[in-house]
């Protein structure tokens, strides 16, 4: 069972950044169907592994285009972007050391995690970013 939904009201309208953010979606929900199924701690460790490596290429194509269009917010979002990446490094190596286990309520914090940002810090962005490019 899913447990990070999808609504519309998340879209940004630029095709790339919304596929991006199925996509991450698609993996929290991954990482919550194996940890439902009971897998190992080695794959649920891997799944982690690919929600960071993918959160941070989704990070720098949002970097990139937001110095693009020189957004005025750019630092404060970045600084979001390496608070949420200090997160998931943190989160894989404690479970690579076996201190922290996956569990319902680590699954819950990703999804906030990830919709927390995408309401806010994204959501701004796109604001700025259609006015500007007038969609
Ligand atoms: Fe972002
Ligand atoms: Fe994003």
């Amino acid at each position: 069972m899913p447990i990070a939904f999808w609504r519309d009201e998340y879209a940004t309208g630029i095709e790339e950044i919304d596929q991006q953010h199925r996509f991450l979606f698609g993996l929290i929900n991954k990482l919550h169907d194996a940890m439902s199924e009971g897998k190992g701690q080695e794959v649920l460790s891997e799944i982690l592994v690919e929600l960071g490596q993918y959160t941070m290429e989704h990070f720098s194509l949002e970097e990139k285009i937001m110095a693009q269009y020189n957004y005025p917010h750019l630092e404060e979002h970045r600084q979001a972007h390496q608070e949420l990446t200090r997160d998931v490094l943190k989160l894989q190596a404690k479970m690579q050391n076996n201190e922290q286990f996956l569990t319902i309520e680590l699954s819950q914090f990703l999804t906030n995690w990830l919709i927390h940002h995408i309401k806010n810090e994204d959501l701004k962005m796109i604001e700025y970013l259609r006015k500007f490019r007038k969609i």
